[in-house]
C-alpha cells in the first residue's frame, strides 16, 4: 500500500471562523480537523502516481512485475487519455501491462480492486501484480455546505496470490446499486454539485442493502449475538468522520443492537484518526481509513476479520471483508503516514482561496520553463500535460 496527500492543508477551525459557522460544526459536527488542499503543481496524476510508487518501494517490487494498472477516479484529468497512462509513464511501468480508468464516484476503485481480483483469481495475472491507484481531488464551490468536506489524497494497492496486508475473502461481498442524483459533477463544471442530506440518506439506504446482500453470499451459521461482532472492526467510506458514525449506528441498528453507538470506538475509532487530518479523498477514502486501522490500532489484529463498505455517490456500494495477515500492521505503521501528515504546511484561508481560483485554470496553464522533480505537475505545452519526473 501506498499513500500520498498533498504537501498543503486547511485548518478546519479557520475555514468555519471565515465562514462565520461555529468551529465546533466543522471539527465536531463533521468530524473532520483538517482537509488536505493541493497546490497548483499537485494533480490526480501527481498523487496516483507518488502513492504508487510508495506502493512499489513499500513492497519491494518493480514496475516490471506489474501486468495491470488501474487508476480509479472520479477527477480526472482528461476526458480520453487516461490517469493510467501517465502514471505507466512516469513510473516506468511495463508496455506489456493492461491499463486503464474506472468511474464510479467513489467506487470506483473498489470496481478496480474487485476486477483485480477476478484477473488474479482467475490465472490471467500469471505471478504478475495489479497495481490499483484511488486519487482524487475533492472540491466543492467556496462557501457551498460541502466546501468543509473537501480533501486530496491517493491510495495504491498491489493485489496478488500473496498478500501481505489482507487477504480478501473470496465471495463475501454483496452489492447494491441503485439510480440517484445524490452527488454529480456535470462536464462543464470543476465543482462537484451536491443534494448534501438526500446524500447521507443514499449512503445509509446502499449500506443497508450491500450489509444484507454480504450476509446472504457469505452464508454463515446463525450465532449469538450483532452479525458485526464478527468483524474485529469496520472501514466504511468516509467523505467526513461523522458519516462513518452515522453509518455504524444504521448497522448495529441493522443488528438489532439497542445501544447502536457503544461500539464505535472499539469497531471504528481507529479508521478514523488519519481520514480526520486530510478530508475527503473520494475514491481513496475508505482505503485510507484501512491505512488508518492497521497504523494506528493498539491491539494485534493478525487473523482478524475486517468488514469493508465502499459507496460511490449515483450510486453503487458494496460490503465485503478480508483477513488481516501477520505483520501487516508492522508494513503499515513503517509508511510513516502521521509522520508525514504532520510535516505538511497550513494555509491561511487567503492563500487557500487564491488557489481554488487558481486551479480552476490549472488545465490551460503554460508549462513552467523551470524543471521541478517528484512526480510535479508544470502545465501544458501545444495542449498536453507536462509533468517533471
Ligand atoms: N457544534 C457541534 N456540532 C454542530 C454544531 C456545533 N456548533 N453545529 C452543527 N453541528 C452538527 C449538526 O448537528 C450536524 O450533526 P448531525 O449530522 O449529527 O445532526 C453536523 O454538525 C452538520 O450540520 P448540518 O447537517 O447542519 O450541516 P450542513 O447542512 O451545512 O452540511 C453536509 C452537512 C450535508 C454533510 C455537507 O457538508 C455536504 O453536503 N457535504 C458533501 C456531501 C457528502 O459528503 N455526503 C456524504 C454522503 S455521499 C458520499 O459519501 C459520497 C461522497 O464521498 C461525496
Amino acid at each position: 500500500m501506498g499513500v500520498a496527500v498533498p504537501d498543503t492543508y486547511v485548518e478546519l477551525a479557520d475555514l468555519a471562523m471565515a465562514r462565520g459557522v461555529a468551529p465546533g460544526k466543522y471539527v465536531e459536527g463533521l468530524g473532520v480537523t483538517r482537509m488536505g488542499v493541493p497546490l497548483v503543481d499537485e494533480d490526480t496524476v501527481t498523487l496516483a502516481s507518488r502513492a504508487a510508487r510508495m506502493a512499489l518501494e513499500s513492497a519491494g517490487c518493480s514496475p516490471e512485475d506489474v501486468g495491470l494498472l488501474v487508476v480509479g477516479t472520479e477527477t480526472a484529468v482528461d476526458h480520453s487519455k487516461p490517469v493510467a497512462s501517465y502514471v505507466q509513464g512516469l513510473l516506468g511501468l511495463p508496455t506489456r501491462c493492461r491499463i486503464f480508468e474506472t468511474k464510479h464516484a467513489c467506487y470506483g476503485g473498489t470496481a478496480a480492486l474487485q476486477m483485480a481480483l477476478d484477473w488474479v483469481r482467475s490465472g490471467s495475472a500469471k505471478g504478475r501484480k495489479a497495481l490499483i491507484v484511488c486519487s482524487d481531488i475533492a472540491r466543492y464551490g467556496v462557501g457551498t455546505p460541502g466546501e468543509p468536506t473537501q480533501g486530496a489524497g491517493a491510495v495504491a494497492m498491489l493485489v496478488s496470490d500473496t498478500p501481505a496486508l489482507l487477504a480478501l475473502e473470496a465471495g463475501k461481498t454483496g452489492v447494491y446499486s441503485k439510480d440517484v442524483m445524490d452527488f454529480w459533477r456535470p462536464l462543464y463544471s470543476k465543482d462537484a454539485l451536491v443534494d448534501g442530506h438526500y446524500s447521507v440518506q443514499c449512503y445509509l439506504d446502499a449500506l443497508e442493502g450491500a450489509y444484507r446482500a454480504y450476509q446472504e453470499a457469505a452464508a454463515e451459521p446463525v450465532g449469538e449475538g450483532a452479525y458485526s461482532d464478527r468483524f474485529a472492526a469496520l472501514v466504511y467510506h468516509v467523505p467526513y468522520g461523522k458519516m462513518s458514525r452515522k453509518a455504524h449506528r444504521h448497522l448495529r441498528t441493522l443488528d438489532g443492537d439497542a445501544a447502536p453507538d457503544a461500539s464505535f470506538d472499539r469497531l471504528v475509532g481507529n479508521s478514523l484518526v488519519l481520514p480526520s487530518q486530510v478530508g475527503n479523498i473520494y475514491t481513496g477514502s475508505m482505503y485510507l481509513a484501512l491505512a488508518s486501522l492497521l497504523s494506528t490500532a493498539p491491539q494485534d489484529l493478525t487473523g482478524q476479520r475486517v468488514g469493508l463498505f465502499s459507496y460511490g455517490s449515483g450510486s453503487c456500494a458494496e460490503f465485503f471483508s478480508g483477513v488481516v495477515q501477520a505483520g501487516a500492521q508492522e508494513r503499515v505503521k513503517a509508511l510513516g503516514l502521521q509522520a508525514r501528515l504532520s510535516r505538511r504546511r497550513a494555509l491561511s484561508i487567503p492563500e487557500y482561496e487564491d488557489v481554488m481560483r487558481a486551479r480552476e485554470h490549472l488545465d490551460e496553464r503554460p508549462a513552467a520553463d523551470a524543471a521541478g522533480s517528484g512526480f510535479r505537475y508544470q502545465g501544458t505545452r501545444d495542449h498536453k500535460r507536462i509533468y517533471a519526473t
